[in-house]
């Protein structure tokens, strides 16, 4: 009997076109998930106010390095780190609120489940930032999808409309004090702890900022 050697030499004959146009299969496939999409709207600030905005943060090319460096350091910890922070989240009746029904303020398990997904991703995204073009106009969505503008519709639930921004900013101290811990786990110096969790504060501290467009009048951005 050839045909099973046949069969598998003509599916692999199918498969191989697929996977040589593949995107660099890097990434899961995560419902919603949209960094590097075509679709994506280009951001309105410019990666010449990113870098203007980086030399603010004192964000600079050491703190790229040790962003990377913890990439390695958190690739296989991310579900800890999502159940430490959304533990905070759902014992924080204010911050579970945006995950709730707006009449009954039930929070919805499918929307943290959908998000959570998204958020382990963003992990790795965070310490493997290219800020470039594309990380720029995904910068944008995640701020469109906190505010008023998207809020909901990527996940198609029914839910409060917005994130209030005040809390934006505001959940990076959590966010990054509670990553110190992952980051000393791997056998990093004090120093390169403190290095990568600094980066980190910076990183984050960044992003929120660039999300904060949608919520900030035309023009005084
Ligand atoms: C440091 C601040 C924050 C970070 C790093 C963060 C991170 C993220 C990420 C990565 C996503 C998924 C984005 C995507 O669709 O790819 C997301 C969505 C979301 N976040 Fe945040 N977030 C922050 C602040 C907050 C706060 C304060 C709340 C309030 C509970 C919140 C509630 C949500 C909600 C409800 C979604 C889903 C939005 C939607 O409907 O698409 N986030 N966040």
């Amino acid at each position: 009997m050839k045909t099973r050697p046949l069969l598998a030499a003509a599916t692999l004959g199918l498969l191989l076109p697929l996977l040589a146009t593949a995107p660099a299969l890097a990434a899961p496939a995560i419902p919603g998930y949209a960094l590097g999409q075509p679709g994506l709207a280009t951001a309105p600030y410019t990666l010449k106010d990113l870098a203007s905005l980086r030399k603010t943060l004192l964000l600079g090319e050491d703190d790229v390095q040790a962003l990377r460096q913890s990439k390695a350091i958190l690739a296989d910890q991310t579900e800890a780190v999502l159940d430490v922070w959304y533990g905070f989240v759902a014992s924080t009746p204010e911050l579970v609120a945006f995950f709730g029904h707006p009449v009954s303020g039930q929070p919805d398990p499918a929307y943290l489940a959908a998000v959570r997904r998204r958020f382990g991703q963003w992990i790795l995204d965070t310490a493997d930032a290219r800020f470039d073009q594309p990380w720029l106009d995904y910068q944008h969505e995640i701020g469109l999808r906190h505010a008023l503008a998207k809020k909901n519709r990527t996940d198609g639930v029914t839910s409060v409309p917005q994130v209030n921004f005040r809390y934006l900013p505001a959940l990076t101290i959590p966010v990054t004090t509670t990553l110190k811990p992952f980051l000393a786990k791997k056998g990093a110096s004090p120093a390169e702890v403190e290095r990568m969790h600094a980066a980190w504060v910076k990183s984050v501290l960044l992003q929120t900022i660039l999300w904060s467009q949608p919520y900030v009048r035309d023009g005084q951005f």
